[in-house]
């Protein structure tokens, strides 16, 4: 299995200042354990300083979003070579934040993840359900169809890697992370579409699954037993340099 990994996804909560200050702490505070990635995702404004701040630092960079076009009259977006020259590795496509307030469709979806990936950004592609679903039993359904539609006509190839999110939207920002057993249904099928797609090689070293959704350093250990999980999103736990520094130290082994 490949390397794990944590995202800190902070959202539009900080500006550049303190998004940069947060950086240099966290980078102070991370243990030097091989084991794993950690990337930070501040808002656009806020990425040259971050960038800035962890240098020489195992932290890396992403961005919160990309638009699949290059270049052009797109008033207000960001390509992936503009993404690229900042220093970005990865680009978080298709949170349900994205899909609820800017009315991001599957088609978006799908065209910015072959964008990220034809320009050497990894995305980190978000599905899951709201609590309406899951309480109908269409959890599993709905991840399906996302997830299907996201990644239709993708290809990944060697050299290339991919970070699947299980995000359930009655968990973001809630307090109320799933159990290992939904965890460990949801994670079973995404990688059931996955090898639909992928050879078990390309699904085995090239993507991997993660959870996000109210984890934080008190219950991301709870995790490990969910064998199919290899990292996290975090939003709220991420904001704080000590909360997400022990996450990180904790999760990752020496
Ligand atoms: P949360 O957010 O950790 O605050 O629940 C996760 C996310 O939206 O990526």
């Amino acid at each position: 299995m490949s390397k794990p990994i944590i995202i800190a996804n902070w959202k539009m909560n900080l500006g550049p200042k303190e998004s940069a200050a947060l950086a240099l702490a966290i980078k102070e505070k991370i243990k030097n354990k091989p084991d794993g990635e950690i990337v930070l995702c501040p808002s656009f404004s806020a990425l040259s300083g971050v960038k800035e701040k962890i240098s020489r630092s195992r932290l890396k960079l992403g961005a919160q979003d990309v638009f699949w076009q290059v270049a052009g009259s797109f008033t207000g977006e960001e390509s992936s070579r503009s993404l690229l020259e900042l220093g970005c590795e990865y680009a978080i496509i298709g949170h349900s934040e994205r899909r609820q307030y800017l009315g991001e469709s599957e088609i978006m979806i799908n065209k910015k993840i072959a964008a990220a990936l034809a320009h050497s950004l990894t995305p980190v592609v978000c599905v899951g359900e709201t609590l309406l679903e899951r309480q109908e039993g269409r959890a599993g359904y709905r991840i399906l169809s996302q997830l299907e539609a996201a990644l239709q006509g993708i290809e990944v190839v060697a050299g290339e890697e991919l970070v699947v999110a299980y995000e359930p939207i009655w968990s973001i920002g809630t307090g109320l992370p799933v159990s290992a057993e939904q965890a460990e249904e949801i994670f079973g099928l995404i990688r059931q579409v996955l090898l639909d797609l992928y050879p078990l090689t390309i699904v085995n070293n090239h993507v991997r699954l993660i959870y996000g959704g109210s984890v934080n350093a008190a219950n991301a250990s709870d995790f490990k037993a969910v064998g199919l999980i290899n990292g996290f999103l975090v939003g709220g736990a991420s904001l704080k340099a000590n909360e997400f520094s022990s996450l990180v130290n904790n999760f990752f082994k020496d």
